[in-house]
């Protein structure tokens, strides 16, 4: 190589080099949605390795505006948190920017998600994106099928009463509990069969653990994530290995009851007569891996984001007697067999409606909607480019003064005269999404956080134990006076630091 062309090379490199350490200038130039400004290379990212990034997110856009821009690496992050810049991405430009960005993290290869996620689907409008929704909504969520299922999902809350009767006076893992009966429900509409037994708890609690471990490595952002052109795949260390392991795991198990099922059926020469969600794909020639995969986002999805509203819920109504009065005081009158309460009560019972609508407005598993740019679009005056990640912040909009009086305060009540709903069309109150990309699994959702609640509620007293160390020995007291710890962890699904355990004693 002559001299000239290494200097020229040089050259270039330099020029290359002064536009990236520039680059934040060029952010007017762009017209790019305000936000601080970021570093060379690094961009904002070290303005969020906090303990909780929600927070700091909204604590920003605070100061910069309700449509803010992020630079992590070399990724662009545009941040929603208001009512009018939800609207404008879930609605106006949902067209656009309804696509997802698969993390890094998620152990699952680019090919597999293209054919068998819906979740991670780069874009709606791939035919498979909108033939798992339609499988999904045809077994599971459509009103025929939930009226198929009501049978199954009471039967399991009823089992989980009469194992926190036995349980009076003993302290429970309020999340273990409800994970099991859940994770039940699904396995019978998905198997027709139990997963766990309630008295297993230490199976339950380890399952709860492998769910909420697998969402939660399987989200966080890696440094493939920030700097895609690295391109680094790490499957050795990090969270992407423990997801891994968390989906061998599940896989195992899952896997176990396809090949059974096919074996029986392929000894018996004809179908099964179970009307479950596996026997629908099997007649439909679904590949055991199809099966899988589909599996993996409806038992992840449909029981950790459940789990976690159920313990918010019961941890408010605990720290706030007056609204946990009023909601017994609800049941007491309208539910007259607390030892079997059926869907069929649920719908008059207002005050539960407002209190499952307030804990989702305090607390909704999913922080931050997380959508892509497909396309550049311009949202409020400011041009989002093509590529970008959209996080529509509802995290911060369901605590934000100007939507709700008083918003760190658990109030049922301001729902009864709201009027507001979590179908999407309200787009101050968000905790399903709204659009294309909306919840699917909100009608399931709907009925089952409504009917744990009311039946925890409805049949039990509920204390806090307080331990106290005695000669070495663990031993609880009622508390009456107590101090509940409100932290959370930031992870999908957001969730208490602590879990809560809770003494029941039968009404
Ligand atoms: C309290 C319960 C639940 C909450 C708060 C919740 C919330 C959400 C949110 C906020 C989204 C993202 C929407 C968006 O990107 O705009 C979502 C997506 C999704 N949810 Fe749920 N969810 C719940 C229960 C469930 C259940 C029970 C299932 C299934 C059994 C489920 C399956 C899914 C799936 C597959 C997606 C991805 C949809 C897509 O990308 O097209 N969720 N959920």
């Amino acid at each position: 190589m002559n001299l000239s062309l290494v200097q020229s090379n040089i050259c270039s490199y330099l020029h290359l080099l002064l536009l990236y350490l520039l680059h934040p200038f060029f952010r007017h130039r762009h017209n790019l949605p305000p936000g601080p400004p970021p570093i060379p290379i690094l961009g904002n990212i070290l303005q969020l390795i906090t303990k909780n990034p929600h927070i700091t997110v909204s604590n920003l856009s605070k100061k910069h505006g309700p449509l803010m821009s992020l630079k992590l690496g070399t990724r662009l992050v545009v941040f929603a948190s208001s009512r009018d810049t939800a609207k404008e991405i879930l609605k106006t430009h949902d067209r656009d920017l309804s696509g997802r960005y698969a993390p890094k993290a998620t152990p699952i290869d680019e090919s597999d998600l293209k054919k068998f996620s819906l979740l991670w689907a780069a874009d709606v409008s791939a035919q498979n994106w909108r033939s798992i929704r339609s499988c999904w909504k045809e077994m599971l969520f459509s009103n025929s099928a939930l009226d198929f299922w009501v049978c199954v999902r009471e039967r399991k809350i009823a089992e989980m009463v009469k194992f926190l009767e036995g349980k009076s006076g003993d302290v429970v893992e309020i999340s273990v509990v409800v994970f099991v009966t859940v994770y039940n429900a699904l396995g019978n509409i998905c198997f027709s069969k139990d997963m766990i037994g309630l008295e297993d708890e230490e199976i339950g609690s380890v399952w709860k653990d492998i769910i909420w471990r697998f969402m939660e490595c399987s989200t966080t952002p890696v440094v493939g994530d920030v700097f895609p052109s690295i391109g680094v795949d790490f499957w050795l260390w990090g969270p992407k290995r423990d997801a891994r392991n968390c989906l061998d795991r599940m896989f195992g198990v899952w896997g176990d009851i396809v090949r059974r099922r096919r074996e029986e059926e392929a000894s018996r020469g004809a179908p099964g007569n179970e009307r479950d969600f596996l026997g629908f794909m099997l007649e439909n020639e679904f590949s055991d891996l199809q099966i899988k995969y589909m599996l993996l986002e409806i038992l992840p999805a449909g029981t950790g984001t459940v789990i976690t509203t159920i313990e918010w819920a019961m941890s408010e109504l605990i720290k706030n007697p007056d609204a946990m009065g009023k909601l017994r005081e609800e049941l007491r009158s309208n539910v007259t067999h607390p030892n079997a309460i059926r869907e069929s009560d649920i719908c008059q019972l207002l005050y539960l409606n407002c209190c499952i609508k307030e804990t989702l407005r305090l607390h909704p598993p999913i922080a931050f909607l997380p959508h892509r740019a497909k396309s550049e679009c311009q949202v409020m005056n400011y041009t989002i480019p093509e590529d970008s990640l959209v996080m529509v912040n509802i995290w911060a909009m369901g605590r934000d003064p100007d939507i709700w009086g008083d918003p760190f305060s658990f109030k049922p009540e301001r729902f009864l005269k709201s009027g507001l709903d979590f179908k999407g069309r309200d787009f101050e109150f968000l905790p399903f999404g709204a659009g294309r990309r909306m919840c699917p699994g909100w009608p399931f959702a709907d009925k089952q956080l409504h009917l744990i609640l009311a039946s925890l509620i409805r049949c039990f007293n509920w204390s806090l134990p307080s331990y106290n160390n005695n000669n070495g020995h663990k031993k609880f007291e009622f508390e009456l006076e107590f101090e509940l710890d409100m932290n959370e962890k930031y992870a999908v699904p957001l969730r208490k630091e602590t879990p809560l355990l809770l003494v029941p004693s039968r009404v």
